[in-house]
């Protein structure tokens, strides 16, 4: 007797838990509560007790059997409230829930139509960290320490000798050293500069640089190529000018810019890039044979091509993540 109350105590509950459908719950309800399942059995056993044990029995039995016919009950509860589930409440008519699909952003879209655009012409792509030492971003590119031009940029240092890169004109240098000429690269990248932030400047944004050395390069070429560019960009009637400019790096330099029209309001030039012809200083500086090779270079900012082609009056918006201005696009 005593066993056979240890043998059900023992598997009962764990057989229960297991049972996932009507009919296994079906067959467990046989094999323990039916008429011919072990609980009966028990009670049948329990008839021929001797008298004196009856008492001991009889109580512990009743407890049993209440114990197990209502975890029987809930179980059963359980098992017919998922069917009922699966069989009516679900609609299946209902349209899908529509799953949202990521998008490119905006700037890496501009930046892909950049890149596209002057791999066509021939250029290829380079990288270079962002991370530099102070002789990449201003030493070689010609500025010397005490150089005024230095204050052209508010540079975020990491050291004493490390900083954020403020352009990307330091991978013009990594690249002229590890190859010879000809060299026609472009080099896209993001870039720090220590500015108040405001609707026009950031913290961080995206240059992308261009280099062409070779041995007959003239700003004509260079000037042939940016035309090409803000006409592919703004399409062949956008207004632009070359306006004279300065850079350590380059001599002659100029700025680019682009009539910026916003409907109903007046109109401005707005620079999208710096340009140039590559000092010779710079060449000699990486060990090109300035009198052999001439190169032009130019670095053009990514938020303002952007900016000015959609239309957008607050550089903010592109790092602030809202779906509800990244999604236009
Ligand atoms: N590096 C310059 C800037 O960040 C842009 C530039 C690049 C100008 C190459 C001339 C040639 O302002």
């Amino acid at each position: 007797m005593q066993n056979k109350i240890d043998d059900i105590q023992n598997h009962f509950e764990k057989e229960l838990n297991l049972i996932e459908n009507s009919d296994q719950l079906e067959e467990f309800r046989v094999k323990y509560l039916g008429r011919n399942g072990s609980i009966s059995e028990l009670f049948e056993e329990f008839k021929s007790l001797p008298k004196e044990e009856k008492p001991k029995y009889g109580k512990t039995l009743n407890v049993l059997k209440n114990k197990y016919q209502s975890l029987f009950d809930s179980k059963k509860e359980e098992i017919s409230a998922k069917s009922t589930v699966s069989k009516s409440d679900i609609d299946f008519t209902l349209p899908g829930r529509e799953r949202k699909l990521g998008r490119t952003h905006i700037l890496t879209q501009t930046m892909f139509e950049i890149k596209a655009f002057f791999k066509n012409l021939g250029f290829s792509i380079h990288e270079g960290p962002e991370l530099e030492s102070d002789y990449y971003n201003f030493e070689a590119l010609n500025f010397p320490a005490d150089h005024p031009a230095r204050d052209m940029q508010d540079t975020y240092f990491v050291a004493d000798d490390f900083l954020m890169r403020t352009h990307t004109s330091p991978v013009q240098i990594r690249l002229m050293k590890n190859s010879k000429p000809p060299i026609r690269a472009i080099m896209p990248g993001k870039v720090y500069r220590n500015e108040a932030i405001s609707a026009k400047s950031y913290c961080l944004f995206h240059q992308v640089e261009g280099l062409f050395v070779d041995t007959d390069v003239t700003f004509a070429e260079l000037k042939g190529t940016l035309v090409a560019f803000a006409k592919h960009f703004y399409g062949k009637d956008v207004k632009y000018r070359f306006r004279a400019s300065y850079f350590p790096f380059t001599e002659p330099s100029a700025e680019v810019d682009v009539w910026w029209q916003p409907k109903g309001k007046e109109g401005k030039w707005l620079e999208i890039l710096g340009c140039g012809m590559v000092d010779p200083n710079v060449l000699e500086n990486v060990g090109i044979d300035s009198e052999k090779y001439v190169g032009y270079a130019f670095g053009m900012g990514v938020e303002r091509i952007a900016l000015l082609r959609y239309g957008i009056n607050d550089i903010r918006l592109f790092f602030d993540n809202d779906n509800r201005f990244l999604t236009q696009f």
